[in-house]
This record gives C-alpha cells, structure tokens and sequence, in this order.
C-alpha cells in the first residue's frame, strides 16, 4: 500500500505507541486522584504539556488539551466576541462553528493567501476577532500569519491561527507569529487521535465548551484522555527534534513528485507559486473527476484525497479551489497528495506511473 493521504491523518510513529501504552494498561489511573495512580497520570500529562509547548515556543500553561483539532478550534471560536472575520480557505471545523456570528469572509487571492490589503480593508470594518488558518489542509498554502497579526495587534484584534496542518511541517513559534490562540491537532503529527490543544496568551479569556470538574484550568472539564495525550507529547517532541530532518525528505520527495507531474501536459498544480507546506500537492487532470481518479487508485493501494478529506463523500466542489477563483469544474478534477518523511522515491514513481495515462 502508499499512503499518500498524510493531511487526512498520519501513522502513529512507534515511539509514540511505546509511550502511549503503560497508560492504557497499568498506569490507569486517573490525573485528579490523590494517590499513586493519579499522581503517575497526572505528571504524565504535565511532561506531555512541557513537549507540547516546546514544540511551539509557549509556557506550559499556555497549554489546553483538548479531543483535537476541531474541539481547539471550537473552544477559540465559542471564546470569540463581536464583530468575527475568518478567511475563505478555513476548515469547517472553523467556518461551522463561526457561523452563528455570521462572520466576515476574508477574501484570497489566485494563489490562496489572504493579501495586505485585504487585512487592511478588514480592519477598516473594525473586527473584534479573527480567525485565518496558517497552512491550509488542500493546498498547503502558508498564510503570512506573522505580518497580518502586526496589522491586526496595531489595532488590539484578537486573533486566532488553526496550526492543525502547519506543525511537524514548517517551524511554528506562537511568539513570533504574535497571535493570541493557536490550534494543534496529535493525529496529524504522528501521535494518534483523540487529542489536540488549544495554545492560549495569557491576555486572552477562554469560553469554556464543558463544564464539570475544572481539568485544564477550568477551561476544558472532563478526565484527561492520558494515553492520548501522552502520546500526543511524545509525538511533539518527535516533531520538534526531527523537523529538519522531515522537512527536507518531503520537499525532496515532492520536489520529484511536482517534476514528474509537470511532464504530463493535463495537469495543473494549483497554488504552486505560493509559499505551500513541503509535503502537499493539490493538482488536477483537465476533464477527469478528482473523484474518479481516487477511486481507481484505490484499487490499486494507494491512498490520496480529493479535496479535503473531512469532506469526501461529498460531491460538491472544494470551497477552498472555489475561494481561489478556480471553476467549479477545474475544482472537481482535484487530487491531493500529502506525504510523509516516512514515504519512498519508489512509492513516487510508482505513483506516476499509475496516473500517467490520465495525464497525457
Ligand atoms: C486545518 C485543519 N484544522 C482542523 C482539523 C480538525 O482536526 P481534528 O481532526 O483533530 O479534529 C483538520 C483536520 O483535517 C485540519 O486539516
């Protein structure tokens, strides 16, 4: 099989299953119990949020867990507060949950990224909080992030970055993107799934989504999932010690992938000029349904995507191709490809071979 589906979900890398283990067998116990059990789990959990915060520059304490990516980025949207902007090219697990403040659309230009003057306009209308993602899930597209929140911090807006796909793949400091809430997703990091945090500035006053026993600071009430998030900081660390290294064979690899691709006169690779994360190539067979494509190379054991993966099953076309400017038919043609430091040139060649003859 090649698994070339890595922004859907990645793996759990063995020393995060190693890590993750004792806690589903003996360690058991439960973080808010006194006794010996609790304590082991309770201190697991710190240890996991001392890796979390490492891995994107914040104190410990800056650090909620919560179920994922989508609970994270729930709890920064119930936490928002009057006027609300997002961009076009969010997830839906942001644009759903922002919905009831019937938000303002920020625009993207051909190549997915939110421009200066866009913010600029934006600010003009005097939002209260805002929401772009920094790595967009189709096209990897990197938002400039760090230069928008220098706009938006001028005017005190709180804003809040969904670094689900970003982290693992490119260096991420909250401080230096200067955002007041971050989102992070384990299950996208090599570390299973049933955990994710929400990264928080201290200015910034939380809405929680649970009430209960007051876990995370009164700020996410329930018993802490421990293996999860054990495994959740162990894949972290992994991230952080090894991103050199990972980033460098994914753009190797797509860097080949891209070369391959551009011999085959069909195809077009979308957003290619933009600033994109070094595993995602968002592309397209003029005249053959993304869909379609999926489905055959399904047969032949090889995983991929066609749009975003939270919507497949979907027949409607990609709102992030459609944000883009591209034609609602061009944007039923697309097929995405998100590798892993763990995937093979020989995984890539056998993957061109395999669409090729779509693609002449
Ligand atoms: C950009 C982005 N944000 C949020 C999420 C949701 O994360 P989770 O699956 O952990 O709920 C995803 C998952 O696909 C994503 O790609």
């Amino acid at each position: 099989m090649i698994y070339f589906d890595n922004n859907a979900t990645t793996p759990n890398d063995e020393r995060v299953l190693e890590a993750m283990l004792p806690f589903m067998k003996t360690m058991y116990g439960n973080p808010s119990s006194v006794h010996r059990l609790g304590r082991i789990a309770k201190s697991a959990v710190e240890v996991a949020r001392e890796q979390v915060a490492a891995l994107v520059d914040v104190q410990p304490s800056q650090v909620i867990f919560t179920s994922g990516g989508t609970e994270a980025n729930n709890l920064a949207i119930n936490s928002a507060f009057g006027r609300v902007a997002i961009s076009a090219v969010e997830h839906s697990s942001i644009y759903e949950s922002a919905k009831r403040f019937v938000p303002e659309i920020i625009a993207v230009n051909r190549d997915g990224l939110c421009e200066p003057k866009t913010i600029t306009e934006l600010i003009s209308k005097r939002p209260d909080f805002v929401s772009i993602m920094l790595a967009n899930n189709e096209t990897g597209v990197i938002q400039p992030i760090a230069e928008i929140a220098a706009q938006l911090n001028e005017h005190g807006i709180m804003f809040h970055t969904d670094a689900v796909q970003a982290v693992g793949k490119m260096p991420v400091s909250f401080k230096k993107l200067g955002v007041q809430m971050l989102s992070l997703s384990s299950h996208k990091i090599y570390g299973g799934k049933g955990a994710g945090a929400l990264i928080v500035d201290e200015s910034v006053s939380i809405s929680p989504l649970f009430l209960g026993g007051g876990q995370e600071q009164n700020y996410r009430s329930g018993t802490e999932n421990v293996a999860a998030i054990v495994g959740f900081g162990k894949a972290a660390e992994l991230a952080k010690t090894e991103l050199d290294a990972r980033q460098t064979r994914m753009l190797s690899l797509r860097t080949m992938l891209e070369n391959k691709l551009a011999q085959l006169s069909k195809v077009t690779i979308f957003a290619q000029n933009a600033p994109r994360l070094p595993n995602t190539v968002l592309f397209g067979i003029d005249g053959v349904e993304g869909e379609m494509v999926l489905l055959k190379l399904d047969q032949r054991g090889v995983c991929v995507s066609s749009g975003s993966a939270c919507t497949s099953g979907e027949t409607e076309p990609s709102h992030v191709l459609l944000a883009m400017g591209i034609s609602p038919q061009q944007a039923q043609t697309a097929i995405r490809v998100s590798l892993s430091h763990q995937n093979t040139p020989a995984e890539v060649l056998e993957f061109i071979e395999l669409i090729t003859p779509y693609g002449v």
